[in-house]
């Protein structure tokens, strides 16, 4: 009989059932019960800092979602296997979400929707999905998966890793050495990296500035990969064109944020793309029986990295 705590700032609830039915014979407890306390497992978004530090049974650590920054940020988190959740239903989400933004750009609904506003009939000049350059930012499980549907919709496609990688129909550049080149070849910049100490503040003036004058922003990771006011600096400057923001640092965004507002800006609440409940339990489920069995984890977490 495993133990596990739904461990999070936020409701977890949507979570108990498909835990029940995938786990039937686990107790479930959430955090701040006292029987959380016991728990062998943790599952989290976003756990409270230190609560995760008072649980001595614990051997496993798993997050809700593909991102583990909420996780590692902890500064009490205790040295267990931390593991994540890959998906390709989410990945094919995200690639949908990173389809539609670039789609929102090439063929110019951001013009035409401004222009929609003051009622005026414009028909701007057309180009071809293969006139369109599209960096990605982050080839991992999500950012391979968007690379390969913006290749099919005909797209020039280029990414950065930190290694590198053989993307089909996509050209890719690796390490920090090669970030320049690869930024001044984009016409939209797409944002698919985990937030770690390396690419925290990344979207700055100096790399944002690199693009190329007219370039597009569209920011699906986290939040606070990039510096909100250099990004706004240069779309009133006239460098870049805009940005669909679709995470930021403090969620959900009030609404008084002035980036609701700003022009050139569009906000969306955070929905690229989320794992269903049931996968997650079962993900989850199956990381269980192997910490039980002795055999490797899936989807574990490099804390040396961050990802
Ligand atoms: P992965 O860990 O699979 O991939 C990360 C990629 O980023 C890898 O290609 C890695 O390179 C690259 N990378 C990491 N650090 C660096 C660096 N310093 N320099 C260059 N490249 C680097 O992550 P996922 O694809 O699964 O997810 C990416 C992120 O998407 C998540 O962390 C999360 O923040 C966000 N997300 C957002 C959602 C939303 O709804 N908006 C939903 C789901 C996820 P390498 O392969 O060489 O190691
Ligand atoms: C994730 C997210 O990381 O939902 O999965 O942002």
């Amino acid at each position: 009989m495993t133990r596990i705590a739904l461990v999070s700032e936020i409701d977890l609830t949507f979570l108990e059932a498909p835990f029940r039915r995938a786990l039937p014979d686990a107790v479930l407890a959430t955090w701040p019960d006292q029987a959380a306390e016991q728990a062998e497992v943790a599952v989290c978004w976003q756990p409270p800092p230190g609560a995760l530090a008072t649980m001595p049974k614990l051997r496993l650590i798993h997050s809700i979602a593909a991102g583990v920054d909420n996780i590692l940020s902890d500064p009490a988190l205790p040295p267990l296997p931390l593991c994540r959740i890959v998906d390709p239903m989410l990945a094919r989400a995200m690639a949908e979400f990173v389809l539609w933004g670039t789609l929102y750009f090439h063929r110019q609904f951001d013009l035409v929707i401004r222009d929609g506003r003051e009622g005026r009939w414009h028909r701007y000049e057309q180009h071809a999905a293969a006139d369109i350059r599209v960096g990605i930012l982050g080839l991992g499980a999500i950012g391979i998966s968007a690379a390969e549907l913006l290749v099919t919709a005909g797209y020039q496609v280029t990414g950065w890793s930190r290694t590198p990688k053989q993307v089909v129909g996509v050209t890719v550049h690796a390490g920090d050495d090669e970030l320049d080149a690869f930024l001044s070849g984009a016409d939209i910049l797409i944002c698919l990296l985990p937030l770690t100490l390396s690419t925290i503040g990344i979207l700055n003036a100096e790399r944002l500035g690199r693009l190329r004058k007219g370039a597009a922003l569209i920011l699906c990771s986290r939040g606070d990969h990039l510096v909100v006011d250099d990004l706004v600096t240069l779309v009133r400057a006239g460098h870049l064109r805009g940005a669909i923001l679709d995470v930021f640092d403090k969620e959900p965004l009030p609404a008084d944020h002035p980036l609701w507002r700003e022009p050139g800006i569009l906000v969306t609440p955070h929905m690229g793309g989320m794992a269903k409940p049931r996968v997650i339990a079962d993900q989850v489920a199956e990381n269980i029986r192997r910490l039980q069995a002795g055999e490797a984890l899936c989807n574990r977490v490099d804390p040396t990295r961050g990802y």
